[in-house]
């Protein structure tokens, strides 16, 4: 068989020109930071919410929809940030849709998908499954909310004005906070305030010295012991050892 000159060039440029491709492709990935496209991740599954601050205008939410609510419930970011938002189950197929922006994603089993949304003015965004999901599918609402930067500012400072502890935040995360108040108020539980040290009684007669021990075993195990005038009201919350210790050592600093 011959090839004729004519398509032998072409042959050749047709080449070259592939090659130069594959160059510019690579030199866009490795120089300039081009994610080549793809509909996953390389985010694993996530059993945990969690919203993660990247800078005070980025954050990142990772939400778990399960039968049947989205945790984390009710985030609060400031006007004018960048909100990546993965999402993971546990257990069936639900949906999430942010009312009111492009966000609308299935939520598979197994698979983590993500959206990106830049959300510039304070409103409060509704957060729904869209997908039959099972008898509480109704059920699975939440909420984000923007607020303006000064108003966000100011729900993460401490009462008194310091800025805000981690240990704060986290007492206040989990909702800890409304019951128990750090300034000293009443409430449906003992205040944290001055409570290292303080003796108290329970309701079975004995008398506890308020150490970091009972503080543990209080924040782990609500219901051992209950102080008089209480009631054995206060829920078990999934925490780790290392929140439970930011908690405390918050909870040290109340004098
Ligand atoms: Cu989850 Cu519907």
């Amino acid at each position: 068989m011959t090839i004729l000159q004519l398509e032998k060039r072409i042959l050749w440029v047709s080449v070259a020109f592939v090659m130069v491709l594959f160059a510019l492709a690579a030199l866009a990935v490795n120089l300039f930071h081009v994610g080549l496209p793809t509909c996953l991740t390389d985010i694993k599954p996530f059993q945990k919410g969690e919203v993660i601050t990247h800078s005070p205008t980025h954050y990142e939410i990772h939400y778990v929809a399960k039968m049947w609510k989205f945790e984390p419930e009710n985030v609060t970011v400031p006007a004018g940030s960048t909100v990546d938002i993965y999402v993971s189950t546990p257990d069936v197929t639900h949906g999430l849709a942010l009312l009111g922006t492009n966000v609308n994603l299935m939520v598979v089993p197994g698979v983590v998908n993500y959206s990106r949304v830049k959300l510039d003015t304070p409103r409060t965004y509704q957060l729904l499954c869209h997908e039959f999901c099972g008898t509480g599918h109704d059920r699975m609402a939440t909420n984000l909310r923007v607020v303006d930067r000064a108003a966000f500012t100011s729900t993460v400072v401490a009462p008194g004005g310091q800025p805000a502890d981690p240990g704060y935040r986290l007492l206040d995360a989990k909702e800890c906070l409304s019951c128990h108040s750090v300034d000293g108020s009443e409430g449906i539980g003992p205040t944290l305030k001055g409570i290292l040290g303080r003796t108290e009684k329970m309701t079975d007669g004995s008398t506890v010295t308020v150490e970091p021990a009972y503080l543990r075993e209080s924040i782990v195990n609500p219901s051992a012991k209950i102080v008089q005038g209480y009631d054995d009201l206060m829920t078990k919350t999934e925490l780790t050892d290392e929140e439970v210790e930011e908690m405390i050592e918050y909870i040290e600093t109340l004098k």
